[in-house]
């Protein structure tokens, strides 16, 4: 999964194709429309007075594929929240040069425009004196897992290999580490089940907790609280392969060629960002968590644009994004008594 995605020029993101919205394989709920990202400048703006408006305050995205997200939040900061422009640093996390070149190329049109700057990889990221907001869409879901299988007693684990021609699985037994990970999330032992563990979650966010002195991190990806996610109805995990707007038949053909992803374990979010000192609040799916935070925007305009009311109906309904894609924001040093809007009754 790390290869075909990212092996540098002919991974399947690392090579700059356009890979989502309706000339890629499939949509995410920024491509939905702008909405999203007037959503997520809202929360900014919470956080930002929850802080007692600081003079700076740092905005991260990783995975910002062409820079739709960060263009859309910046555009409805300058537009409903112009006061908190001048304070703002956008830094995008972007490995692949030709997509980070998208993003400069579309960031530009943007004015004004805070400061930009661009790194290739979380580790390069300068740890923030300033508060940090850091927010990502469909981020956690592409990082490589770990595909685990129980047959005739014992939890496997699946490779890859090369038979002649073609990639073909391989099962070998599962490493104390991967036993380790199915008993903390108590994997059902049962014939044939098949999953996901996904060993970069937890390295990654400790990496994060050290950029954040004071801040949050709002996720917002499809996946999981492990009890479901493991659960014995979910007998054949959620590793999918997706072409061209289609579920793929085999993960294992066309490499680099085809997108790879599985459901991401929000307790193992939760569990971690507790143990480095973020406060969750969430989760909820988007279909209960965006109308809360969209109704201040909607009261504005009764009349909603015919263009607008469907990118509200695409994100919160249940067949397109509204029940399928989770939000939780972890906060860390708030004041005890900040309630993010999105999240409360
Ligand atoms: C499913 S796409 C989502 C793109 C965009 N955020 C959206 O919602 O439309 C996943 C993106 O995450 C990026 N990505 C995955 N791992 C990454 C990493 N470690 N650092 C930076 N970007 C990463 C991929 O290159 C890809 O652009």
């Amino acid at each position: 999964m790390e290869i075909v995605l990212y092996q540098p020029q002919i991974g399947y993101y690392s090579c700059g194709k356009t890979r989502t919205g309706t000339k890629g394989d499939f949509l995410t709920p920024v491509s939905t429309g702008p909405l999203l990202g007037r959503i997520i400048a809202l929360q900014i703006a919470e956080i930002h007075q929850a802080l007692n408006s600081p003079p700076s305050l740092h905005l991260v995205e990783q995975g910002a594929d062409r820079g739709h997200l960060a263009h859309d939040i910046l555009s409805a900061i300058s537009l409903d929240h112009p006061h908190l422009l001048p304070k703002l640093q956008l830094h995008l996390i972007e490995p692949s040069p030709s997509l980070a070149q998208q993003q400069k190329n579309h960031l530009q049109s943007l004015h004004p425009l805070p400061p930009l700057h661009w790194h290739g990889d979380l580790s390069c990221l300068p740890p923030a004196s300033q508060p940090t907001f850091f927010y990502s869409c469909e981020l956690i879901d592409s990082f490589p897992v770990r595909l685990i299988r129980f047959s005739s007693g014992q939890w496997l684990e699946r490779f890859v290999t090369q038979t002649s021609n073609q990639l073909d699985w391989i099962d070998q037994p599962a490493s104390p580490e991967l036993l380790n990970e199915i008993r903390r999330w108590s994997i059902p032992p049962i014939e044939g089940f098949s999953t996901e563990i996904r060993p970069s979650v937890s390295p990654w966010l400790k990496l994060l907790s050290e950029k954040i002195r004071q801040g949050a991190i709002l996720t917002l990806d499809y996946g999981l609280p492990a009890q479901e996610l493991y659960h014995p109805s979910r007998l054949g995990g959620t590793l999918r392969a997706l072409r061209q707007h289609s579920p793929s038949a085999h993960p294992l053909a066309d490499p680099g060629q085809q997108d790879l992803t599985a459901h991401v374990n929000f307790t193992e979010l939760v569990e971690e960002g507790k143990k480095l000192g973020f406060h969750s609040h969430g989760l909820l799916p988007f279909m209960t968590a965006l109308p809360r935070q969209a109704t201040p925007l909607l009261q504005e305009s009764p009349t909603m644009p015919e263009k607008l009311t469907r990118n509200f109906q695409h994100l919160i309904h249940p067949s397109f994004f509204g029940q399928s894609h989770l939000a939780l924001l972890q906060t860390k040093n708030l004041p005890d008594s900040y309630r993010p809007s999105m999240f409360s009754c």
